[in-house]
């Protein structure tokens, strides 16, 4: 790489981002260590020997791994500042295996997982965690299933849902600004509590870049979407400003 490119990147927004996140998790520390102790890791691994990998099946995401996954979900807890907010109504959208959901009540909250039941091993950590989930499959311009109440958080993470097909390529076929459209609607007028907040935080694509396209970072900001590295933070009334800090306890 050249030195002009590595100094780019050093000094790219999204370093710049990455360093105020570690900056503002180090100000409000949280023990993985501790929430690790909770967990019986060993029947963890019993549930995979149970429901093992599907042949091809990628493991990268070795949902058993319980130290890893729940480093990851202590990030996204600082992130929401939900180890030091009042009391939320959390519905998570893809919930998986139900790791972030289990630390939202550690930590006070009333969670509700969403997910289509297509992963048995999922169906067992689900259980295993004692997470409330509701199982439906999110599809393109139609509306959730109604869930009866108003939530202050809607979240989805590393989501999946707007990816419909692969091309021959291997790329996915997205949602389309349409499809979005019809969704984040559909969030903001049926499942936001006035004040509420929907984040969306995507992987990266296949060859390395960020799902923020110019076009969807475009989309998304003419939504009222804050960007902040591959997270899309929406508040329920589009003209406000939405914000990662929350009212303390
Ligand atoms: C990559 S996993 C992420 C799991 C979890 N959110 C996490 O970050 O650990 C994607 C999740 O989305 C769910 N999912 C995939 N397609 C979906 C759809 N159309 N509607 C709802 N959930 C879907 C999968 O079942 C899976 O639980």
């Amino acid at each position: 790489m050249r030195l002009s490119r590595k100094f780019q990147k050093l000094f790219s927004r999204d370093a710049a981002q990455s360093l105020w996140e570690h900056a503002c998790r180090w100000t409000h520390p949280v023990s993985a260590r501790r929430i690790l102790a909770t967990i019986d890791r060993t029947e963890l691994e019993r549930l995979r020997e149970q429901y093992p990998y599907r042949p091809n099946a990628r493991k990268i995401n070795a949902y058993e791994d319980a130290a890893y996954w729940i480093d990851v979900n202590v990030k996204r807890v600082q992130d929401l500042w939900l180890d030091r907010s009042r009391p939320l109504r959390i519905l998570d959208l893809g919930s998986g295996p139900g790791y972030f959901l289990y630390l939202c009540r550690l930590f006070g909250h009333e969670g509700l997982g969403l997910d289509p039941d297509d992963e048995p091993f999922f169906r067992g950590t689900t259980r295993f965690f004692d997470v409330r989930r509701v199982i439906a499959r999110i599809n393109p311009q139609a509306p959730l299933p109604d869930l009866g109440k108003k939530f202050d958080l809607v979240t989805g993470h590393r989501v999946c849902f707007h990816r419909i097909a692969r091309h021959e390529n291997g790329e996915w076929i997205e949602w389309s600004p349409a499809d979005w459209e019809f969704f984040i609607n559909d969030i903001r007028t049926r499942f936001l509590k006035p004040g509420g907040r929907l984040l969306l935080e995507f992987n990266r694509r296949q060859d390395g870049s960020s799902f923020f396209t110019p076009e969807l970072r475009d989309y998304f900001l003419s939504k009222g979407a804050r960007i902040f590295r591959w997270k899309a933070l929406l508040a329920a009334d589009p003209k406000q400003r939405p914000r990662f800090k929350q009212t303390k306890r």
